[in-house]
């Protein structure tokens, strides 16, 4: 069968991803964010040209532009909305970018580029780039990740580990989806539960009732994420679809009262604030 061709936006010729119209939804929390940080943020970056820098990092970045599924519309992608909600208020002093798709990297490096801004663009897979670019930034910086994969697949818990070494307020996807799908795909020996939560048979038994083991699974995953110093927020945002099938849950986590503060005044209050299943 022959490839699809790739499709692009009308507006500049490069490539656009595909997306359901529940995209918009992180992409929100993303610019919120981004503008409720600006008074934290404008302490870190320059002048005085000591100050440490204030980073946006995406390791899953897509090309910048999407199309929603079945419409003619096209949307920022998150690196966009980053960077105009951050030139809006207090512009990041970097922004890194990756995908391991060279195309998306290439897209994205050229919008970023025609909106007057600069960010350094990699194309690795997420667990390589992210050594790379925890190397790249100033430790004293002030620094936000968001981790947006398709699925748990591309999210190991190093990725997590390795950022959470430097001063980072996180926004993180996990597909509800995926774990509803392949739970039993992943916990097989070797399987993708035990990058994404390594260690976790010792703590979580498969032989319980499905809702019961993916519940326990994300707890392990949280508390996980809770040894490292840092904190997931209580409130974690579900994200579901127009006929209300459960997508994703967007989970904050910050090391600072600070950054769970700002979370909860933009997160959805109505919207579920667990990871139950
Ligand atoms: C959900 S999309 C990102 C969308 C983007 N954050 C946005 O909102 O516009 C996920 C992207 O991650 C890339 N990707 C998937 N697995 C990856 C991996 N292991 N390492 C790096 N990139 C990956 C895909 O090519 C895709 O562009």
């Amino acid at each position: 069968m022959a490839k699809e061709t790739p499709k692009v936006d009308p507006a500049d010729s490069l490539i656009v991803s595909e997306v359901g119209p529940w995209a918009s939804e992180k992409h929100a929390r993303v610019q919120r964010y981004i503008e409720i940080s600006s008074a934290t943020r404008k302490k870190y970056v320059p002048p005085p040209s000591w100050h440490a820098g204030a980073t946006y990092i995406e390791l899953f970045s897509g090309p910048g532009r999407s199309l929603i599924r079945g419409t003619k519309t096209i949307i920022d992608g998150s690196p966009l909305v980053a960077f105009k909600a951050a030139q809006a208020n207090v512009p990041f002093t970097q922004m890194h970018l990756n995908d391991f798709d060279a195309g998306n990297s290439s897209a994205v490096d050229a919008r970023v580029r025609a909106l007057g801004g600069a960010a350094t663009c990699y194309n690795y897979p997420a667990d390589v780039a992210v050594d790379k670019i925890v190397a790249a930034v100033n430790p004293s910086g002030l620094h936000f990740a968001f981790l947006d994969p398709y699925n748990l697949e591309g999210l190991s818990f190093d990725i997590i580990r390795k950022l959470s070494k430097l001063k980072v307020d996180m926004l993180i996807h996990v597909s509800v989806q995926d774990l509803q799908r392949n739970l039993d795909d992943y916990s097989k020996p070797g399987g993708v539960f035990d990058t994404f939560a390594p260690g976790w048979k010792a703590h979580v038994s498969a032989n319980q009732a499905i809702n019961s083991f993916r519940a326990a699974l994300m707890k392990y995953w949280m508390d996980e994420i809770r040894k490292l110093g840092t904190m997931p927020a209580k409130g974690v945002e579900l994200i579901v679809g127009s006929k209300g099938q459960r997508l994703y849950w967007l989970v904050f986590v910050s090391a600072h009262d600070l950054g769970q503060k700002l979370w909860e005044a933009i997160r959805d209050p109505m919207r579920q604030t667990t990871m139950d299943i």
